[in-house]
């Protein structure tokens, strides 16, 4: 009987630590200084800025619009079935910024596979996915503009998830 008891406390003790462990390791891997620092500085009041109409969009064929400011060069997409971050009807309608997040060259939308392709380096990302970096040597995914649809049709950028190349912080 004395020795039951003794077992049940050491599985008690043992199951408090797992997840004392647990939380530890969950407080441990948020992310990095950098990391950190970086999201702070895309956490900044956004313009809402009206890009276009529903009405405007081609399945497939890019807008090119700017965002949040006329420095910072971007594209709006309607991909033709929903995806991450989409939104309208649809939930397909996307917008990034058009800057490589390596150097910050232009980049061009492939209607043949919706990715942006940068012709500096090759980095290529895919729209699908949230602007998902898929090949090159850019290190972060695609500024991705958060997009919201009035009563109307009219698409509004609200926001961007990420920072865009070249900016300290997104709203200058
Ligand atoms: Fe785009 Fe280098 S600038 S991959």
């Amino acid at each position: 009987m004395k020795c039951n008891k003794l077992v049940d406390a050491g599985r008690r003790q043992f199951l408090r630590g797992g997840m004392a462990a647990t939380a530890g390791a969950v407080a441990t891997t948020v992310m990095t200084p950098e990391q950190a620092r970086a999201q702070a500085l895309a956490r900044v009041d956004y313009p809402a800025s009206r890009l276009a109409n529903i009405a405007d969009l081609v399945v497939n064929e890019p807008m090119d619009i700017a965002y949040p400011d006329a420095d910072s060069p971007g594209v709006l997409l309607k991909l033709g079935q929903a995806v991450e971050g989409g939104v309208g009807p649809d939930g397909d309608i996307v917008a990034f910024s058009v800057l490589c997040p390596h150097k910050g060259w232009l980049m061009s939308y492939s209607a043949e596979d919706q990715t942006l392709n940068c012709p500096g380096h090759h980095s290529r990302f895919d729209c699908e996915s949230g602007g998902q970096q898929i090949w090159g040597h850019a290190t972060s995914n695609l500024a991705q503009f958060l997009l919201s649809v009035d009563e109307n049709g009219d698409i509004h950028a609200n926001g961007i998830d990420e920072l865009i190349y070249g900016r300290l912080s997104n709203v200058l």
